[in-house]
């Protein structure tokens, strides 16, 4: 019953991947990071996003640049209009150039906007049939979803993160198909106020435990049918079933040691509407 629509998303290979400095609770240099394994685990996302369908285009890894395998971060696209980023800590911010220059040559020239405000791209923008949702707290500045709603003409709902682990939207909540209004999150992640906002707008949310939440859980791709989600999010398996979607674990674990997983690795590039 659920439908699945062909999705064009880019990706970072990991080439450069270390956590080298810490920037959320998730990162601790001293740990060791296999950098093959990373590479390997990302290489199996992109080839079953590939098995489903999808089209990956991917953006050349800079040394130097470790998170630049969240490629969600880097900006956001919503009716082929590219928001670029500007990323809140100076560790980041030369992946932001490398972005805007990837859709300047290939064919986005005309529809691409450096921001005015901090935002770090589809790590703090969900979109949905509505609404764009938007994070703030840590890392997005909220000026930034002002800036999103007039270049997008889309509106923006504000949402406030408050709990350090879920730093950016997309690691508390997961768009599951985005031609409706249907959404997974964590409320614990939010202030109480953006939980009546998320009540009011998604009342019928899949609404993840703690435990999924604390693997990353909810840093998951759906389209519309398939959602690709972390292998050790097991509990929201059944769930995701019971409304029809097929979830298709995969295993991140490398990746988590930065604080990301599937939906960090992946920026959707939404067509014209
Ligand atoms: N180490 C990166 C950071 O803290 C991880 C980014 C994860 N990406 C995401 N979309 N949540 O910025």
């Amino acid at each position: 019953m659920r439908i699945a629509t062909p999705r064009r998303y880019l990706m970072c290979p990991p080439a450069y991947f270390r956590v080298s400095y810490c920037i959320n609770p998730w990162m601790d240099p001293s740990k060791p990071v296999d950098q093959a394994l990373a590479l390997f685990q990302w290489e199996d996302l992109r080839d079953r996003y590939r098995a489903l369908g999808h089209t990956v285009e991917l953006l050349d890894p800079l040394a130097g640049l470790p998170d630049m395998v969240f490629a969600a971060n880097g900006a956001t696209v919503v009716d082929g209009r590219v928001l670029g980023a500007r990323f809140a800590h100076p560790e980041r911010t030369q992946e932001a150039p490398a972005h805007l220059a990837w859709f300047r040559a290939h064919g986005f020239a005309d529809e691409v906007r450096e921001p005015e405000h901090v935002n770090e791209g589809e790590g703090d923008f969900a979109v949905t049939a509505s609404w764009i949702l938007a994070g703030q707290g840590f890392r997005s500045s909220p000026l930034a979803h002002d800036e999103a709603q007039v270049f997008f003409g889309r509106p923006v709902i504000s949402l406030e993160l408050t709990d350090p682990r879920y730093y950016h939207l997309d690691t508390a909540l997961s768009v599951l198909d985005d031609a409706a209004d249907e959404i997974m999150y964590y409320p614990g992640a939010f202030s109480p106020t953006s939980r009546e906002v998320l009540a009011r707008l998604f009342p019928d949310a899949l609404l993840a435990t703690s435990e999924d939440a604390a693997v990353l859980g909810l840093n998951a791709v759906s389209d519309g049918r398939n959602v690709l989600l972390p292998r050790s999010a097991a509990g929201l398996r059944e769930p995701l079933r019971a409304r029809g979607f097929a979830p298709v674990p995969v295993d991140m674990s490398e990746l988590h040691k930065a604080g990301g997983s599937v939906k960090c690795c992946t920026q959707e590039l939404r067509p014209p509407g």
